[in-house]
């Protein structure tokens, strides 16, 4: 998983490839390069480290040229170094490539290409590419690279840039995104919009298998045997700001606080004026959605958690029976799933390698697909036979939170649409629909109060070691996604658990001073809650709960108490999960942590 850009066009490259490749860093981070040509010489520079590494190394360095790519990187294979860093070259440098994705085959075409005589610099599967390149390099780059692709086995989004046709950059895609940006005589290649978008809003945006020769004059898109195929442009809506931070010092801060926002337009024409459900992307699956008998949800990370409160809600709206499972494990378990069977996939980026090979396992034994992501065009929205958007807009924080509490929104519209469906629909559901409605508000109002909780993110977590986040049924599931944020960017650890089932083994690790966040919203489990909070009580941790307006009892236990508006409980995750993002995120600040970009991690994980 990386990110890669090229351009072509009259100005100096160099300048717009490090913007591009800045926009591209939650992709990776690891390390970078550029590589430019002038029309005679092909010039690499690349950095293990940050963008601002390789910035540094070429501050005194002129790499004059009109024509380049740039990639940053998040190790595969080879550790982040110098030499593991993109772009990779050919033996006599004259070819250079940039790569997202993994060549599964790369062993193979490694000991063919060394038995030739190649000599290969890096530990990458990437550099066989070049090499490949080479071999089959007659004088015409474009034809070489389709000979070269031809032969690769895995996933791939590459550019090439190529010292003998310095005049043209050859990008093909398979299994990982590439976009092409449309300017005046200028063009732009990169893995997502951006990237692109503070040059020009109108795109090409690739598909698996096809190919694509730029140069100063145009854009040619052909299919893997050379047919030329057309292309409608693709206008991007939304404005390059909205891509930026916006004033915030960090793009996480930024996301938790368009949520209000997010919400809005995700909502945005899908309850009629009656307050019934309007999913209607979800025609062409309507027949299935009938005669249902059970579901699964699947995905990864916070995608994942956003499925475990979709289990709750949809089973207790629907009285459908839902299975919610982690992609990389529902892969590879033999699930029993036929053209009976619908499987959800929640995705924020729409490309996470475990989750779309869940989608095409589903798809490959007969079952129906509906697709829950957050951007438009992506391999999963390609692929699913129905797409429900987040319309959440660009999320460029490594830690999910707009994604989330847009994807939650998105599972109780799917679980009013399944109620109505199966003759289900009660008065509750009307007052469901009533709380939705406040929802963006609801968030807002807990916004407002942020400082309590960066007062109870320097107590509690600025030293702290090790914490617990504690609920029943759904805070049980919101506990899962405030333990995944904590831990993801302030790197403390944090294990959510059932409250009920801490008396089981886990309750041995409470001892004084450890913190503790319990999450009683949910009325029916408010009591039980309780007695959980006086258990970890007694063994000395600081608690601090999160309850609803008025609860007033459960100041006799806890420490502290952050109370959240009162709204019908099913809803309320959208609200609980908020002061949990702000909790994690001022930890990470307070520690000291890159928030935006915590190390290990990466924001879209385009490998298995
Ligand atoms: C990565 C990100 C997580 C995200 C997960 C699933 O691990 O760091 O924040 O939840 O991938 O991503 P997706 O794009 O499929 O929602």
């Amino acid at each position: 998983m990386c990110g890669i850009v090229g351009y072509i066009g009259a100005r100096p490259a160099v300048p717009i490839l490090l913007e591009g490749l800045e926009k591209l860093e939650y992709r990776g981070y690891d390390s970078a390069g550029v590589a430019v040509c002038d029309g005679k010489e092909l010039r690499v520079v690349k950095k293990e480290g940050k963008l601002t590494v390789l910035k540094e190394e070429m501050a005194g360095t002129d790499l004059p040229g009109t024509v380049g790519i740039g990639h940053t990187r998040w190790a595969t294979h080879g550790r982040p170094s110098d030499i593991n860093s993109h772009p990779h070259w050919d033996c006599r440098g004259r070819i250079a490539v940039v790569h997202n994705g993994i060549i599964e085959n790369y062993l193979e075409l490694k000991e063919e290409l060394l038995a030739k005589g190649h000599k290969f610099a890096s530990e990458t599967d990437t550099e066989v590419i070049p090499h490949l390149i080479e071999e089959y390099y007659n004088g015409d780059i474009v034809e070489a690279v389709r000979q070269t692709v031809a032969r690769l086995h895995g996933s791939y989004a590459l550019v090439v840039l190529c010292e003998d046709e310095p005049d043209k950059l050859v990008a093909a895609r398979k299994d990982s995104p590439l976009v092409v940006g449309l300017g005046e005589g200028e063009y732009f290649l990169a893995s997502d919009i951006p990237a692109i978008l503070g040059h020009t809003r109108r795109t090409y945006i690739l598909e698996d298998g096809e190919m694509v020769v730029v140069n100063r004059e145009g854009v040619l898109i052909t299919d893997a045997a050379g047919n030329p195929v057309e292309r409608e442009v693709f206008e991007v809506k939304w404005d390059a700001v909205a891509a930026e931070k916006g004033g915030y010092p960090h793009f996480m801060l930024k996301e938790i606080h368009e949520q209000p926002r997010a919400l809005r337009d995700t909502l945005s024409g899908r309850l009629k004026e009656d307050g019934r459900v309007n999913l209607a992307e979800l025609e062409p699956v309507a027949d299935r959605l009938a005669c249902l008998q059970r579901m699964y949800i699947v995905a990864c990370g916070t995608a994942y958690h956003a499925g475990v409160v979709g289990k709750y809600v949809i089973e207790k709206m629907a009285r459908l029976p839902v299975e919610v499972d982690i992609a990389s494990e529902f892969r590879y378990r033999d699930p029993i799933l036929g053209p009976e069977d619908l499987l959800v996939v929640i995705s924020q980026s729409g490309e996470t390698a475990d989750t779309l090979a869940a989608l095409r396992e589903a798809k490959k034994r007969g079952a129906t697909v509906v697709a829950v992501t957050n951007v438009v065009g992506s391999s999963v929205s390609r692929e699913a036979d129905a797409v429900l958007y987040t319309w959440a807009g660009p999320e460029i924080a490594v830690a999910s939170t707009k994604a989330y509490t847009t994807q939650l929104l998105l599972m109780f519209l799917l679980a009013l649409q399944l109620a109505e469906i199966r003759g289900r629909t009660t008065p509750e559901c009307g007052e469901i629909v009533e709380a939705i409605h406040r929802l963006p508000a609801a968030v807002e109002a807990v916004l407002s109060r942020e400082e309590e909780i960066k007062a109870v993110a320097d107590d509690y977590c600025r030293s702290c070691a090790s914490t617990f986040f504690i609920g029943r049924g759904l805070d049980y599931a919101v506990a899962m996604e405030g333990a995944l944020k904590l831990k993801e960017i302030s790197y403390i650890h944090a294990e959510a658990y059932a409250a009920g089932e801490l008396k089981h083994g886990t309750l041995a690790l409470i001892e004084e001073g450890v913190p503790v966040i319990a999450l009683a919203t949910q009325p029916d489990l408010f009591e039980k809650t309780l007695s959980n909070i006086k258990e970890v009580k007694a063994r000395a941790a600081r608690v601090l709960a999160l309850a609803v307006e008025g609860n007033r009892d459960i100041e006799k236990e806890a420490d502290r108490v952050f109370y959240l508006p009162a709204l019908h409980p099913l809803v309320l995750p959208v609200v609980t999960v908020v002061p949990l993002q702000l909790l994690a995120y001022y930890a990470a600040v307070a520690r000291g942590c890159d928030v935006d970009k915590p190390r290990n991690l990466a924001k879209s994980v385009t490998v298995e």
